[in-house]
């Protein structure tokens, strides 16, 4: 399918305005300090660059992959494919995350993390479906609430592919 025919959840607009919105909510959250995103690939990455780039104060970037979907439907089955280069220990992390679906990445990488004894442990993630939760995890910033439905763009792959959508679509 081509990228032209894939219709429009969240047009770029509204994703740019919410993404600045929740930039400045986190800062004001840490004030004075630096703030450690731990950005989760690749999904991540396009709401992690919009996120940092729209905040102000001292900001540092950490990266981690876990197994993600195949296909439409979870695995429910959590793999750590790449860890962070950096400790924990003392910092101010923000979790940044595409999507919480089920909830079970989310949870197994806050646990992981906790153990790292950061100072404090937060979670931003773009879009929540919560209808489609099997673990009760607490999310402190959440860009858009949607309903069931599978979307690409922005970050967000079917099978690799839509990354590149500058906007939320609908996969039909
Ligand atoms: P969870 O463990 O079920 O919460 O799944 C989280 C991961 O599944 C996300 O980080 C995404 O990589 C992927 N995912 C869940 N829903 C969607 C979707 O609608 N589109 C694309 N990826 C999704
Ligand atoms: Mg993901």
């Amino acid at each position: 399918m081509s990228t032209a025919q894939i219709p429009t959840l969240i047009p770029l607009e509204a994703l740019r305005n919410r993404v600045t919105a929740l930039a400045q909510e986190i800062r004001r959250d840490t004030p004075d300090e630096n703030l450690h995103f731990i950005c989760v690939l690749k999904g991540g990455v396009m709401f992690l660059s919009d996120l940092v780039r729209a905040m102000d104060g001292r900001v540092t970037m950490d990266f981690m992959a876990l197994s993600s979907y195949a296909g439409t439907s979870s695995s429910g089955e959590v793999r750590l494919i790449k860890d962070l280069d950096y400790g924990l220990e003392g910092r101010n992390v923000v979790i940044v995350e595409d999507i919480v679906d089920t909830g079970l990445t989310l949870h197994y990488l806050q646990e992981i993390l906790r153990a790292r004894n950061p100072k404090t442990l937060r979670t931003a993630c773009l879009l929540s479906k919560p209808s489609r939760r099997k673990i009760e995890v607490h999310v402190d910033y959440i860009g858009f609430t949607i309903e069931d439905r599978f979307v690409v763009g922005y970050g967000l792959d079917y099978e690799e592919q839509y990354r590149n959508l500058p906007y939320i679509g609908v996969l039909q």
